[in-house]
């Protein structure tokens, strides 16, 4: 029986599985562990469960080239170097799927804070400012019949264009790289060069994954062409906005607002200018963060590990 290791504790669900199967499993339940801490746990392994804040690069794989499986605890791994851990006959799988609805959700919540001033609105509240009720007070911006662009059509991008569809009957427009005609169909997107959609969107939404062809997708020049008044939602990476861009952007008031559960870097220092602007949500990397998804990522992390070190397939390998 196998020996795995899991970098960070995980709900019960997934390690039952496999302790219920004979392997054994060590968690750790410490602080984010250093690339040397995690390669000397890694040796004494065979299957490793990784989260996105592990640094999976080509050295890591050098020297745990004997594992035959890293399950990653997310949908995104641009943590994980695939092409090296492939050269290496390393099995590399992810959990997509079981975290759509709650990711989606998540961007759904933030565009509404965003758009509502929800959260400045609640600290006035909070801190005894609420003296009567005031005509000029907190006024949003309404998101019914808006444009809403979708960055990155994947299973979170089209769930979320679906919520946005079904509640404020929004139009749909959509960068990427293939054409998606059921998507197009079913709630009648179209289409859209990247600086075409952020120059019609009220939203825009990020739902990429993160990669050499992404990385500050949003940079100055795209933000110059974005819509006066839009807001701007990121829960896919924070590396795929050009920071100083988006604060230029909110300084200049050219943005309504922005919601970001991904930021650059992560944990987002308290002291950072982001903080500072009333008109900009923050959340910690909460995208996936519901019991219900937390629960199946676990399951389906731990299914591919039990899988792979039977000699079976993985259920959601990752494949590129
Ligand atoms: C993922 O799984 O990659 C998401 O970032 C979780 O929120």
């Amino acid at each position: 029986m196998a020996k795995i290791f899991c970098t960070k504790e995980i709900p019960q669900s997934g390690i039952r599985l496999l302790e219920e199967t004979g392997h054994h499993v060590t968690i750790n339940k410490v602080s984010d562990l250093s690339k040397q801490q995690l390669i000397k746990e890694a040796k004494n392994c065979q299957a490793l469960l990784t989260m996105l804040t592990d640094d999976v690069d080509a050295d890591f794989l050098e020297q745990c080239n004997h594992l035959k499986i890293i399950s990653q605890f997310a949908v995104g791994y641009n943590n994980i170097d695939i092409a090296h851990a492939k050269a290496h006959g390393i099995t590399v799988t992810n959990t997509p799927d079981v975290l759509t609805e709650a990711t989606a959700e998540l961007a759904f919540s933030l565009l509404l804070c965003v758009a509502r001033k929800v959260i400045p609105a609640h600290k006035n509240a909070n801190i005894g400012k609420w003296t009567g009720w005031e005509p000029l007070g907190f006024l949003g911006k309404s998101l019914h019949n808006s444009t809403v662009g979708i960055i990155g059509a994947g299973r979170i991008g089209c769930e979320f264009a679906r919520m946005c569809r079904g509640a404020f009957k929004s139009d749909i427009l959509y960068y990427s790289r293939s054409r998606k005609p059921a998507f197009e169909q079913r709630y009648d997107a179209t289409q859209s060069q990247l600086q075409e959609l952020v120059s019609q969107s009220d939203v825009i939404s990020i739902h990429c994954p993160l990669n050499s062809a992404t990385a500050k997708l949003f940079n100055e020049s795209l933000f110059s062409h974005v819509k006066e008044g839009a807001i701007i939602i990121n829960t896919a990476r924070g590396e795929i906005v050009d920071q100083e861009a988006l604060i230029n952007a909110i300084k200049s008031q050219k943005l309504f607002g922005a919601g970001l559960d991904v930021t650059s870097p992560e944990p987002l220092p308290s002291t950072h200018e982001l903080y500072n602007f009333e008109n900009v949500v923050i959340t910690p990397h909460i995208g996936s963060a519901t019991l219900k998804a937390r629960e199946e990522m676990s399951l389906l992390a731990c299914t591919n590990i039990a899988n792979v070190l039977q000699g079976k397939a993985p259920l959601t390998p990752v494949t590129v």
